[in-house]
């Protein structure tokens, strides 16, 4: 049986991951809210505060999934110091804190999965996104690194980019949020995209993929047609 550790398991996408892929696999799951953790018995809960410095390897593991972030709203033109460091500290530098104590473990036995979850809001500059989007931007950079030098250790890596799901998350959110979708839709997803072989995958379909087209754009055309030129 495959051995997950899942970070951010204990709301919002994470939390159904865990209760999907609870069904099937071995779960580890971190968060730093043990009380929700627990709640998702049976499996093992291991608190953890992703911007602390020492994170070690909970205990052998064959696959990771990050999906601890924080998010925001928020213009260049108002702001908020402390929100947009924390998404970068959460969103990213969590991220390579936790790589650092997974990848040794996967080159050691030469063999791993690691999946990122980033964000549709990775590909291009969105208003009102200052810092997260930057965070998930260098998370799907990110992932072209570890795919770069870790494919030859045998170790799979995968950034799968959700659009919107309703979660405490987007719940600040007061514009229109196309395509929204449920955590556990979102989990399904996740979890298709897991089996195959895509370095990056998106959902909702048509407007991830709508976001992806407009990120090929020559820039004067892309800030012309979002309006901000
Ligand atoms: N919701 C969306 O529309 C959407 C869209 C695109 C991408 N995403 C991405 O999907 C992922 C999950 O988001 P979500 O919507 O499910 O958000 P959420 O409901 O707020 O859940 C976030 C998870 O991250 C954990 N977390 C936050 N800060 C942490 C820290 N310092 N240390 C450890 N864990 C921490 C939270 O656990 P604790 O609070 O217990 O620590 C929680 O389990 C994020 O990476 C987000 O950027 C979400």
């Amino acid at each position: 049986m495959t051995k997950i550790w899942l970070v951010g398991a204990s709301e919002g996408i994470g939390r159904a991951l865990a209760q999907e892929l609870g069904k099937d696999h071995s779960m580890i799951l971190s968060g730093r809210n043990q009380e929700r953790l627990q709640e998702l018995n049976p499996y093992r809960c291991f608190p953890l505060d992703v911007t602390a410095p020492d994170i070690s390897l909970p205990e052998p593991i064959d696959t990771l999934i990050y999906c601890a972030g924080y998010y925001s709203p928020m213009s260049a033109a108002q702001i908020d110091l402390n929100a947009a460091l924390s998404m970068v500290d959460i969103n990213l530098s969590g991220a390579i804190r936790v790589l650092n104590a997974v990848i040794p473990h996967f080159i050691a036995k030469k063999q791993g999965h690691i999946v990122l979850i980033g964000s549709i809001a990775a590909y291009r500059g969105l208003p009102n996104s200052f810092g997260y989007g930057a965070s998930k931007a260098a998370i799907l950079h990110l992932g072209e690194n570890l795919k770069c030098d870790l494919a030859k250790y045998n170790i799979k890596v995968q950034v799968i980019s959700p659009g919107f799901v309703k979660t405490r998350l987007t719940s600040l959110n007061t514009f229109h949020m196309p395509s929204i979708m449920t955590p556990e839709r979102a989990a399904q997803k996740i979890i298709s995209a897991m089996k195959g072989n895509t370095f990056e995958s998106r959902f909702p379909f048509f407007f991830g993929n709508f976001l992806k087209t407009l990120s090929k754009l020559p820039y004067f055309l892309y800030f012309r047609l979002i309006g901000r030129r």
